[in-house]
């Protein structure tokens, strides 16, 4: 997939320089960049904490230190050099003039929004009136807004001061390596394709379990929830890769057009279709409302309404504090019509599964006949690839991507729109909230959500 004559952006502004997503993500990231990529561009933070730029350095550095690895001393002293920083109100004017003072003669600016998105819209206009958004690129993070309606008003205002191809919406999910690993493994192997449909396949399922809670996050999630804060655009981003149709042409949008094609297919969600489950002491939370009824775990079960995988049951479940922190996604083949030995077999001993961390793996499982006389047999894995995590941490890719003008990785607004249509009429409390205690796999309904289709595949905390 290529997309090349692009300008590189020649300054990188983050707003929200000195707030959580910069210090957990965007200066290991940036850090990545320098020493890897030789990024030399200023990078201008601005916020209002009445900051220095000796402070922020401080941050930088801290950052590192918590989230590194900053194993070249002297990339990160590149990385501190390069630090500009402005002081300002985003609803001051002032803020975006000193911000073009500081951007010199840059003709490409890339404007990274690392603030809460109610603030999305006053950032763009004063930048777009302030020049400071001529001829630059916009970098925007989830949520996009928190229902189909506010994402549409959302794209809307975006769309007055930025065109489409100069917004990158992250889900950092796509920038992740086993991510991609998927689309490679299926498009570059042909013998996957004409097994992966309904002929072939009796369900799909995808685990996205981590062992945390909600932690310091209490205010923000428990305005998000499950569904809003993974479900909606990381799970089902994981699923249009897994079930979209290969792409026909080399350019950049081939693959996004296919993802898109495939979410306008899912069917809407309805209550029928969803458990959410809160844990245990979520409550206790700092931040989170007394009576919340926010959900912490959630499981779908989807339909894809076309002609490649109608009336495959898809089951997708995500939550906190479960047993494990990692992610699979798993594929099961039909067994065969008849069980030609005799033997009980679980439906799951054929099937093919990609592991998406903790670590990385792809695994063929199969039937294979155990030595002796008897006709009898059990399961195997084959193990096509097994990696520690990716060292090229997601929101390096992204920037990097993102800096160069390569928008293949990045959400596009039909998609978001085509996502929240599959779950805009089960957010909210439209569906029972159940507890479930820390350390379990979320409520026992999940269980009976899935039925005939399961059981669950509950991954291990390291890849067997
Ligand atoms: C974020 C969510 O988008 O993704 C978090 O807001 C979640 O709640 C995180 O923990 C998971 O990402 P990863 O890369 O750690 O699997």
């Amino acid at each position: 997939m290529t997309q090349t004559g692009e300008t590189k952006s020649d300054a990188l502004v983050v707003f929200g320089a000195t707030g959580d997503l910069a210090y957990k993500q965007i200066f290991p990231a940036l850090y990545g960049l320098v020493r890897d990529e030789g990024l030399a561009v200023p990078i201008i933070g601005v916020a209002k904490q009445g900051w220095t730029l000796d402070q922020l350095k401080d941050r930088a550095r801290a950052s590192l230190q918590q989230h590194g690895p900053a194993n070249d001393a002297g990339a990160l002293g590149r990385l501190v050099d390069l630090l500009r920083y402005i002081d300002g109100d985003y609803n001051d004017p002032g803020t975006f003039t000193a911000l073009r003072g500081e951007l010199h003669d840059a003709k490409r600016p890339l404007h990274y929004l690392a603030i809460p998105p109610s603030l999305f819209a006053t950032v763009a206009a004063h930048l777009s009136q302030s020049s400071s958004g001529d001829g630059a690129r916009l970098v925007i993070e989830k949520p996009f807004g928190h229902d189909r309606q506010s994402a549409r008003e959302l794209g809307q205002i975006l769309a007055k001061f930025f065109t489409e191809e100069n917004i990158f919406r992250i889900d950092h999910y796509l920038g992740k390596e086993p991510v991609q690993n998927i689309i490679y493994t299926r498009f570059a192997n042909p013998i996957f394709e004409p097994i992966w449909n309904r002929d072939h396949v009796r369900s799909i399922q995808i685990t996205m379990a981590e062992s945390f809670g909600v932690e310091d996050r209490g205010r923000f999630y428990d305005e998000t929830g499950a569904i809003r804060d993974v479900l909606q655009n990381h799970m089902l981003q994981v699923l249009a890769i897994l079930t979209m149709g290969p792409p026909s042409a080399t350019d950049h949008d081939a693959l996004r057009d296919q993802r898109a094609s495939l979410l306008k297919a899912v069917r809407p969600l309805t209550a029928a279709d969803v458990v959410r489950g809160q844990y245990e002491g979520y409550r206790d939370v700092p931040g989170v409302r007394p009576g919340s009824t926010v959900e912490t775990f959630v499981a779908v079960k989807l339909d894809i309404d076309n002609w490649r995988w109608g009336g495959v049951p898809i089951c997708i479940r995500a939550g906190k504090e479960l047993p494990v922190t990692a992610a699979e996604v798993t594929v099961e083949f039909k067994r065969p019509p008849r069980e030609t030995f005799g033997e009980i077999v679980p439906t799951s001993s054929a099937h093919m599964r990609f592991r998406l961390s903790p670590d990385v793996a792809i695994g063929l499982g199969a039937r294979v006949k155990t030595p002796g006389e008897r006709m009898s047999g059990a399961d195997v894995e084959l193990m096509l690839t097994r990696q520690p995590a990716a060292d090229r941490p997601p929101y390096q890719r992204l920037l990097s991507d993102a800096m160069s003008g390569i928008d293949e990785l990045f959400t596009r607004q039909d998609i978001i729109d085509a996502q929240w249509r599959i779950v805009d009429a089960v957010l909210n409390d439209a569906t029972p909230l159940y507890s479930y205690p820390r350390g379990a796999w979320g409520p026992d309904e999940a269980t009976q959500l899935i039925g005939a289709s399961g059981p669950w595949r509950n991954p291990t905390a390291s890849s067997r």
